[in-house]
Parts: C-alpha cells; structure tokens; sequence
C-alpha cells in the first residue's frame, strides 16, 4: 500500500506494532544510552525544489545555524535531521508527513512553506501528537480552528501579513484596486486580511485576480490591470513567482502609472533578481533585512558566513524555529519524553528574535510587530511599524 493511502486508523496500528515489537526489547531511555547521547529526530517537510526552492534551503539552514550556535544540541543531545523535499505540492503533502512521523517516527517536525502541505501536516500532527513547528506556511487555520497544543509556529498567519495594509493605501489615496494572487490558500487569506480592512475603511476591490499556482503567465492579466485603470494593485506572490511578477509588471509599463503593492514575500529574499523593476514597491511584513537592531546584526553576519547568502525573512524564520527548539529541550534536559513539559516552555517561551523580540498567543502564533516597507537602493527600508504587536484572531480557536 503507498503511504498516501494509509489511514488514521492503521497508522494507529502501525504504531502500536512498533511498540509492542520494541516492548520485547531492553527499553533503554533515549537521552541516557550508553556512551553519547541518543540523537535527536528532527523531520523537516520544506521544498528544495520549484519555485519556493530558496525559501526552504534559508528555512534549513537557518534553523541548523541557531542549533550549531548552541553546540549542535537540543538539551544536550545531538541532532539527526531527516530532510523530505515537500515540493510545495499538497498533493504529496500527507504521503511526506507520515513518512517522516509514522515511519522515521521523529521527535519534532518542522516545515513547511506552503499553506497547503501545512493543512494536510496538522491535520496528521493533530492525530498523532507530534510536537511541530511550523516556520513558513501562513494557513490560518493551522492556528484557528485548526490549533492544538502540539502545533507551534514561528511565523506568520496569512492575515497578519496583509490586514495593516488596507487603512495604508487608503491614506495613500488609492481607493480603487486590482488585486492579483496564485489561487490558493494563502493568496486567497492574504488578500482577503486585505479586503477586511480596505473594504471596512472605505475601499473598493475593482477585480480579484487569479492565477493558477505555480504559474507565472502574467501577461493577459497585466494587460487587463492596464485597462481597468485602478488607483493601485495589491498582490501576494512569492519566491520564484515573486521574481518574475514584479519584473513583468515593470516590463508591461505599469509601475509608473499604478503603484504595486503587497505582503513582504513580493520583495524578500528577491531584490538581487529583481534590479530596478522592484523600487519604490510598499509591503507590509514582519521582519526587513535592514532592522536596526543586535540580534539581526549578527545574525546576518553569522548567515552570510555560513552560507554566502543574505539572510531574508524565511531565514529569519528557520533561525527562530531552532531557538525555540532549543527553549523546549533545554527545560527539560533533553527529555523528548516529557510532552508537556517541552510545550508549557515552548508557549511560554520570548524569543529575541531579529524581527525583534515576541511572544506566542494562545494559539501559538507570534503576536508582533508588521513593517511598513519601501524597496529604496535594493533594500526593503522600513519606513514604519504598520500595526505594533499585532496578534491573529484566532477565530475557532479554542485552545485556552
Ligand atoms: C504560504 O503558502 O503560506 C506561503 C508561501 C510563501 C510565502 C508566504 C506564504
């Protein structure tokens, strides 16, 4: 039987198989075998492959280079990571997970970037207890009606990123806007955070349009932008995708006339590609490269050194996904054994983050500040804080 197909049901099988076969064995607790430390299983589910290739390697990378920092262990105990390549596909999204839960039967999880793999992930997690992290995916759900007390993320929710951003155009002038979004989950919770606010203060959405994910055939749709003649143009996209849409909007004519605006993913981690087609671009998001703070000063220096690369908000992400990690494991020496002990300090955990210091809601979301950001000389500049400490409502949540 593929692992796709199997059921909760005998996953529960599988697992009490797997322990009733171990029961007949010498139970030795894992942090105490004999002579080094038993390792610890971290399964990561990230794309290294497509069009969110890049974000999942800094997601990796940063995540090992906070652990390496403390010494490579997770409350003394080294760490083996078990890398599955999600290809941003839902499709494959439960067949991974429990090929990493069920089958490697590791301690946490990790992961993923797309929204989509994520829904398919908690709703396997949820079932199984796993302690999870997830360091991209926006989905709402995951920590509204989705939530439970083994799911942590050290992210972002969908609508924290894009609900600043309807009262900032309005300010702006632009009362009239085209959004434009793939047609998913988190295209479609990002601009509907969006609509929340623009719609609420006044605002008019002339089209809503979307594009089938991963494509990026942009050009009917930028010709009809051109005659719609809208105010601005409001927009999620992301990684690869992000790269290609910003240049064809400027190739096509358009960033002159009608101003483009989105969530931070249309310009993080893209400017290099992006070159000039990118300037004066506004975005609302939760880190900037350029935040005027100690921990993101070393914490690039310390990414660029152990990568070649520039650090951008998804290394900022996996960095964060180590560190509370690490919080976790820390409380309770290394005991992956004592669950709700490495939860209660996981919740209760402020990670000094370079985004800047935060904290976890009652959903075990982060409650923080979102930039406003301008792409001046390359940079994503802050310009503002367009909501301090901003928290996601958690609607169906009922985690107390
Ligand atoms: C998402 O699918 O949730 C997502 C992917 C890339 C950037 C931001 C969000």
């Amino acid at each position: 039987m593929p692992i796709k197909s199997i059921s909760a049901a005998t996953r529960r099988r599988f697992l009490k198989g797997a322990a009733a076969a171990a029961g007949a064995a010498v139970f030795i607790p894992a942090p105490f075998a004999i002579g080094q430390a038993a390792k610890v299983k971290l399964g990561v589910l990230l794309p290294y492959s497509g069009t969110y290739a890049a974000l999942g390697h800094n997601i990796t990378d940063a995540m090992i280079l906070a652990i390496n920092e403390a010494g490579g262990t997770l409350g003394g105990r080294p760490v083996e990571y078990v890398k599955v390549d999600s290809e941003a596909d839902p499709s494959k999204a439960a067949a991974n997970t429990n090929k990493l839960v069920v089958g490697e039967k590791v301690d946490f999880l990790t992961g993923p970037v797309h929204s989509g793999v994520a829904m398919a992930m908690a709703k396997i997690v949820r079932e199984e207890g796993t302690i999870t992290v997830v360091s991209n995916a926006g989905a709402d759900a995951v920590t509204r009606e989705m939530c439970a007390a083994n799911i942590f993320r050290t992210s972002f929710s969908n609508w924290q990123t894009c609900f600043p951003m309807g009262p900032e155009m309005l300010k702006r002038g632009h009362k009239r806007v085209v959004s434009i979004t793939w047609n998913y989950a988190a295209g479609q919770e990002m601009i509907g955070a969006f609509r929340e606010s623009f719609a609420a203060n006044g605002g008019t959405i002339v089209k809503e349009m979307l594009v089938p994910f991963p494509n990026v055939e942009f050009q009917a749709l930028l010709t009809e932008i051109a005659s719609l003649k809208p105010d601005a143009v409001f927009s999620f996209f992301a990684g690869g995708g992000a790269v290609k849409f910003v240049k064809d909007y400027a190739a096509a004519g358009l960033k002159t006339s009608i101003p483009l605006f989105g969530s931070g993913f249309l310009t993080d981690g893209t400017l290099p590609a992006q070159g000039a087609a990118a300037e004066g671009i506004v975005t609302t998001l939760h880190y900037a490269d350029s935040l005027d703070n100690p921990v993101n000063k070393k914490f690039r220096e310390a990414f660029k050194k152990a990568t070649n690369r520039d650090a951008d908000v998804y290394a900022v992400q996996g960095y964060d996904t180590g560190k509370l990690l690490m919080h976790g494991m820390t409380a309770v020496k290394g005991d992956t054994g004592a669950k709700k002990e490495i939860m209660a300090a996981m919740r209760g955990a402020t990670l000094d983050s370079p985004r800047g210091k935060f904290t976890f809601s009652k959903a075990q979301n982060p409650v923080q500040d979102i930039y406003l950001r301008e792409v001046k000389n390359g940079d994503n500049v802050v310009i503002g804080v367009a909501h301090k400490a901003l928290a996601d409502p958690a609607r169906g949540c009922t985690l107390a």
